[in-house]
């Protein structure tokens, strides 16, 4: 009797803590961000990945469809890391970290992710726990 109400508690707690895993409906950027965003992807993005993110018959776009058959299922973290280590094509990680998480940020947005009030930050790895999903 004893040990399945602990059963039970455990499940609880369980429950409890996989809902505190924050996911991208939460509001994880700010639109303060999203906008400082924007201006650095259309200075050093847009020439390939187009002005609407939807990108062209040389780069791939980063929204919608296109975005989620590749990313879908996968990490927010892999996508940063991604997009850090190989963009802009030309000059990969030559924009510093705040202006990448800026542009992962515009993103978002542009993917109809609902913003929220804090910016979006990976000090500690925390996009690695995010999974992308559907907005
Ligand atoms: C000179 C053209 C060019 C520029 C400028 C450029 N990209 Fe790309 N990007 C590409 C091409 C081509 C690919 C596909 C091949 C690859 O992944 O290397 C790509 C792939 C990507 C991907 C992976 C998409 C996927 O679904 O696999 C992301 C994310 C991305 N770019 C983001 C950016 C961001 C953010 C910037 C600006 C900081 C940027 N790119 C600038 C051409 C460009």
């Amino acid at each position: 009797m004893r040990f399945a109400l602990a059963t039970t508690c455990w499940a609880a707690l369980e429950a409890a803590s996989a809902a505190a895993a924050a996911g991208l409906g939460d509001g994880l950027y700010s639109s303060e961000q999203a906008a400082r965003g924007a201006e650095a992807y259309r200075a050093t993005c847009s020439s390939c990945h187009a002005l609407d993110l939807r990108g062209n018959s040389n780069s791939p776009g980063l929204r919608g469809i296109g975005f989620l058959f590749v990313w879908e299922g996968r990490s927010l973290g892999e996508f940063y890391t991604q997009m850090r280590t190989t963009m802009p094509q030309e000059s990969p990680g030559s924009l510093t970290e705040g202006q990448y998480l800026d542009i992962l940020a515009y993103i978002l947005e542009q993917n109809e992710y609902p913003a929220g009030d804090a910016d979006l930050a990976n000090a500690s790895g925390e996009l690695d726990t995010v999974v992308i999903s559907t907005p």
